[in-house]
């Protein structure tokens, strides 16, 4: 089904406000997306209405608090697959939730000698934990190459055919700087059979596309409710009951035990032993209608919508002499590519293209993308400015855009033979 942007857009208050005195089009949305009325009425209802904590209130306005907070649990459970809201612990963000699973599941399972797999497309989030663990732990991390915008598959089965198999892979489902869409099924069966851990960044996938964790058959899977309709602040790790189970909490406090002692105490079931103190709630209630809202109007019509975006852009880009556009060569219907575009023109540095767009009123983003090794190690880059594309955007901003590259080349001087 064609999505009817003019009817979506409306939803969406911030669309309608002035950037630098214009339209404001926001083509950053890989950093973070916007919230409809349905997400934001939500929130400052449960303010208005039943403001109360979860979990220890005997009275109306707490139980109902409770329930909407569960309920969430349960609508993004269902959402990406999962057996149960048992399976879903939230924390603040894709990144505390990949530092959980270093804090927890890694802290007792990795040690000294042992490999960590990850690839050289990760976000700081998928690089940085591990560092760290891999310091207390005297362990060791090798990265999985990138070729040609994608991930090696080759050096990857290597990898994992290495005399000393990983213990634990993690890699993104959708790189946040090239748009890339890894097959990561495949990859987590192979690494399965081996016997590693899967741990994968879904920061980038689930806001965009139908997402099974069980069909995938990871361990661990991470994504922020930000990128995703929903507010700040609350992010999600799905785990594998079964290993949730066996794996000790970190943070201590209410609500995460079942009984205290002065010299001991018992864990709450899942997944309240892993959320430790008083939760997010409003966070939670508003992911919870973000789903909703999503499922409304579908993740395949989304994803469609975007592709269409993502093509048309990559179409108006080729036509443009002394731009380079980073990211997987692609097929027809871009099944290996979600709607981020990172690229460049010769001869400007993306933050000068950054601020040039918005004097358009155009929002992108530029810099490291918080994937330094990413842009400065393999796409031998210092910077990359990129538009990323969700369900509210519209052909008409993507031209937009494209206007304002013309106008950077314009303000720059930017000479027409500047070619790489
Ligand atoms: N990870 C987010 C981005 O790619 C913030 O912009």
């Amino acid at each position: 089904m064609e999505l009817e942007i003019e009817e979506i857009r409306k939803e969406f208050p911030i669309l309608h406000t002035k950037n630098m005195g214009k339209e404001l089009i926001y083509l950053d949305s890989a950093a973070t997306s916007q919230k409809p009325n349905y997400v934001i009425d939500a929130i400052t209802n449960y303010y208005r209405e039943y403001n109360a904590n979860i979990h220890r209130g005997l009275y109306d306005i707490s139980v109902k608090a409770t329930e909407e907070y569960t309920k969430s649990k349960e609508k993004v459970a269902s959402f990406i697959g999962a057996k149960s809201y048992r399976e879903i612990i939230y924390c603040k963000n894709a990144t505390e939730a990949i530092n959980l699973v270093a804090l927890t599941w890694a802290e007792n399972n990795i040690f000294e000698g042992d490999k960590i797999l990850l690839s050289r497309m990760e976000h700081h989030s998928n690089i940085v934990p591990w560092q760290l663990l891999a310091k207390r732990k005297k362990a060791i991390i090798d990265y999985i190459n990138v070729e040609n915008g994608e991930l090696d598959l080759h050096d990857y089965d290597e990898k994992l055919n290495d005399e000393t198999p990983p213990k634990l892979v993690s890699f993104t489902h959708v790189s946040n700087v090239l748009g890339t869409i890894n097959n990561v099924k495949e990859m987590t069966k192979k690494a399965k059979e081996k016997g590693a851990v899967v741990l994968i960044d879904g920061a980038q996938s689930v806001p965009h596309m139908n997402v099974n964790v069980k069909s995938i058959g990871c361990d661990f899977f991470a994504f922020s409710s930000h990128k995703m309709l929903g507010p700040s602040g609350i992010g999600v790790l799905y785990g594998n009951e079964e290993l949730l189970e066996k794996t000790e909490p970190i943070i201590g406090g209410g609500d995460m035990i079942r009984s205290v002692d002065f010299d001991s105490c018992t864990w709450n079931e899942l997944p309240w032993k892993f959320e430790a103190g008083t939760a997010n709630i409003e966070g939670g209630i508003g992911l919870g209608k973000a789903v909703e809202y999503l499922e409304k109007i579908g993740m395949d019509n989304i994803r469609r919508h975007e592709v269409e975006l993502t093509k048309y852009a990559l179409d108006e880009l080729s036509k443009i002499e002394g731009v380079v556009v980073y990211g997987p060569k692609s097929d027809y219907s871009l099944s290996n590519k979600a709607g981020v575009i990172s690229f460049n023109i010769v001869g400007a540095h993306s933050h000068d293209v950054a601020t040039i767009f918005n004097s358009e009123g155009v929002a992108i983003r530029a810099g490291h993308h918080c994937a330094m090794p990413l842009v400065n190690k393999v796409l031998n880059e210092p910077a990359v400015a990129r538009m990323s594309f969700y369900l509210y955007n519209k052909k008409e901003e993507v031209d937009k855009a494209i206007n304002a590259i013309e106008k950077v080349k314009k303000v720059l001087k930017i000479k027409k033979h500047d070619k790489k």
